[in-house]
């Protein structure tokens, strides 16, 4: 990934797997600097083949005493390259240099006022006395040779150290939270002052490079690319279309699990407004006869899996001239899967993607946004003036309204449920604070319960609202929902959609509940 950019300057970071390790990389970005996560157990001679700027040493849930404990190549100290150390980095550059490192007793955690000494680089330009975020175990009882104290807080002598010889610095917070007051100055200091770097990572100039490159490597070929309606595929379709027109063809599989109207909102927006090279292959049928009588979750996620690469294979199959296929990676899904620290885990639900298209199909695969994380690619988006409807997406699984209907999946349920979450959809849009919720949908029970309408008596479905914040949805909150938008959900649901009489509202978060029921 990195031989793209080998004329932009760059921060590397070493990953101790702190949670913060991602926040890092966009905290440098947004400061205009390319920086990129790598192992940490990457050898100085890598590092030294495009050498960067500047190396970073993430936290980490590790202990340095801890056997097995990350480590670092030593030969990294050597390379000239200034080097930052935050939190588990901090204190294995003191352990490598010489310095001593204490088991803490206990964690301290959580804001503390540090006071800075004068004259550092680090904290140029920033007053004597203010607040940072710490969360630590472990303590460096004493420096190593050749290094001078930077801060010092109540509880933590040695909270920011120097050696300006070497370059080499080291802080026991987190600059990179926002707990953490001047943390972006804190960052910049680093980047411009101490690691000389240029504010040359531009997304403008990313887009110009990136059509370019992507003309070089499909040269006169053709392009498949399976269009979800999410905001990844979809820039992906705009920059590929930039480069080759309509040498890209898109697929967007109708599976008769999306939400009300999708399929027609995507080809009004990539055949008639961008005029792309769209293929819609209308498949309900095929999806709800595969789900018949299938209630287990699972079953339903693989079936759903193997219809969507069933039928995406069979449209594929057409562009005869076809060697490339696009897709949607980014830079989140390039760490996870080259992350060391983190084995095998288990399966909670199994996800699809065009993975694993059959052997009769071989493509190279295209992936222009493998470098972005997902608000560079919204910004990218905006550049190539796409709709904010569009980029301000929510996530949407690949199974779609398959994992909202709990239970058989019938394209009556389908039907009820997508005016449900219309309704949920339109109510929650409305809210001011919409673009920080990361999900808000509706989920279709298969419970009936007893109601009553006029002097009717009812018996029919129960609607769940769900609503999450989260960063990652990793773990997620449920929504503080002002009474006055869940009151109006409710009432449009349970007055306008026949066959819903019941609606409640979820107030679980994750873990122990998944953002999905399935
Ligand atoms: P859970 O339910 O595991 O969901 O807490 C976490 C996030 O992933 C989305 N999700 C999926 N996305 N294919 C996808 O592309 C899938 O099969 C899938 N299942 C869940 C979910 O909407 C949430 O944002």
């Amino acid at each position: 990934m990195s031989q793209n950019h080998s004329k932009i300057q760059r921060i590397v970071i070493l990953d101790y797997g702190s949670q913060y390790t991602q926040l890092i990389a966009r905290r440098i970005r947004e400061q205009q600097v390319f920086s990129e996560i790598i192992r940490f157990d990457t050898p100085a001679a890598k590092l030294a083949e495009n050498m960067p700027q500047g190396i970073i040493l993430s936290g980490g849930p590790n202990s340095v005493f801890e056997e097995g404990a990350p480590g670092i190549d030593p030969e990294i100290f050597k390379l000239g390259v200034p080097v930052l150390g935050i939190c588990y980095g901090m204190q294995l550059m003191s352990q490598q240099l010489g310095g001593k490192v204490h088991p803490g007793e206990s964690r301290e955690y959580g804001k503390t006022k540090i006071k800075t000494s004068p004259d550092n680089e680090l904290f140029t330009g920033l007053p004597d006395e203010f607040t940072v975020w710490m969360s630590h175990g472990d303590r460096v009882a004493q420096i190593p040779a050749g290094f001078k104290v930077s801060a010092t807080s109540t509880n933590c002598p040695f909270a920011a150290v120097r050696n300006e010889e070497k370059r080499f610095y080291a802080i026991q917070f987190h600059p990179e939270v926002v707990h953490t007051e001047h943390g972006n100055q804190i960052i910049g200091n680093f980047l411009f002052k101490i690691c000389g770097c240029r504010a040359d990572w531009k997304l403008s100039s990313w887009i110009d490079e990136t059509v370019a490159r992507l003309k070089a490597q499909v040269g006169d070929e053709e392009v498949v690319l399976g269009l979800s309606g999410g905001v990844d595929s979809s820039v992906v379709a705009v920059l590929l279309n930039r480069a080759i027109g309509k040498r890209l063809h898109c697929i967007f599989v109708d599976n008769g699990l999306l939400r009300h109207n999708e399929a027609v909102q995507v080809e009004k927006m990539f055949r008639t407004k961008l005029d792309l090279d769209l293929h819609i292959a209308r498949a309900a049928e095929r999806f709800y006869a595969a789900l018949k009588g299938v209630e287990d979750p699972e079953q339903k996620r693989k079936i759903i899996g193997r219809e969507f690469i069933n039928v995406f294979a069979e449209q594929a199959r057409k562009f005869k001239n076809a060697k490339f296929l696009g897709q949607g990676t980014i830079y989140p899904d390039v760490i996870e899967s080259s992350n060391a620290l983190k084995g095998p885990s288990q399966t909670i639900k199994s996800h699809h993607n065009v993975g694993g298209l059959p052997p009769d199909l071989k493509f190279e695969l295209v992936e222009p946004l493998r470098d972005l994380f997902k608000d560079e690619v919204r910004a990218v988006g905006r550049v190539l003036g796409m709709d904010d409807e569009l980029l301000d997406r929510q996530p949407f699984p690949g199974p779609g309204l398959g994992v909202r209907v709990l239970g058989e999946v019938t394209e009556e349920k389908v039907k009820l449920l997508q005016q449900a979450d219309l309704r949920v959809q339109e109510e929650i849009r409305k809210l001011p604070g919409y673009k920080n919720i990361w999900q808000t949908f509706a989920v279709l029970l298969p419970v009936k319960s007893v109601g009553v309408m006029g002097d009717q008596r009812t018996y029919e479905y129960t609607c769940a609202i769900r609503s999450v914040d989260s960063i990652d949805a990793m773990t997620a909150d449920w929504t503080r929902i002002p009474y006055e938008t869940l009151a109006a959900m409710s009432n449009r649901i349970i007055n306008e959609v026949r066959g819903i009489n019941r609606v409640v509202y979820d107030i679980s978060s994750k873990p122990p509940a998944t953002i999905e029921w399935e």
